[in-house]
């Protein structure tokens, strides 16, 4: 079954967005498959968006994802990397459509609350890049 990889960046967090953001999933009815808080560094960052590193805005982008903790998530489910998308809305919140999550809290590119995998090939990497245990944690590895 198809998996996508979707952060919820640190404005969505601060903003108190993940219950709603899930709920947009789960009642699509996409399955939650792995799901954690984390602050990430700046090489993280940087290697997550490395396809964007000549882009003017890219030291601005990981400036930003690491401000503050992130929610990753992989999400399963028929189409989920396309229609996963569709949920988000588009890139630049100014066209992002209503009902879609960017269309509704978000104004500025540079803060549009969340990613979401673009492609079944970015999603296959940005899993195994942000879940590289797994995606779901063994109570073995806590003590
Ligand atoms: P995301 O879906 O995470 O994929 C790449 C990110 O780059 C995008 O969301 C935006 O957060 C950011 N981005 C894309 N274009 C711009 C831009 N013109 N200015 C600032 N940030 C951008």
């Amino acid at each position: 079954m198809e998996q996508t990889f979707i952060m919820i960046k640190p404005d969505g967090v601060q903003r108190n967005l993940v219950g709603e953001i899930i709920g947009r999933f789960e009642k699509k009815g996409f399955s939650l498959k792995g799901l954690k808080l984390l602050s990430v560094e700046r090489g993280f960052a940087e290697k997550h968006y490395e396809d964007l590193s000549s882009k003017p805005f890219f030291n601005g982008l990981v400036e930003y994802i690491i401000s503050g903790p992130v929610v990753a998530m992989i999400w399963e489910g028929k189409n989920v990397v396309t229609t996963g998308r569709k949920i988000i809305g588009a890139t630049n919140p100014s066209d992002s459509a209503p009902g879609t999550i960017r269309g509704d809290f978000a104004v500025d590119i540079g803060r549009n609350v969340i990613h979401g995998s673009d492609s079944v090939g970015s999603a296959r990497k940005e899993i195994a890049l942000w879940f590289p245990e797994g995606p779901v944690a063994w109570s073995s590895s806590l003590n």
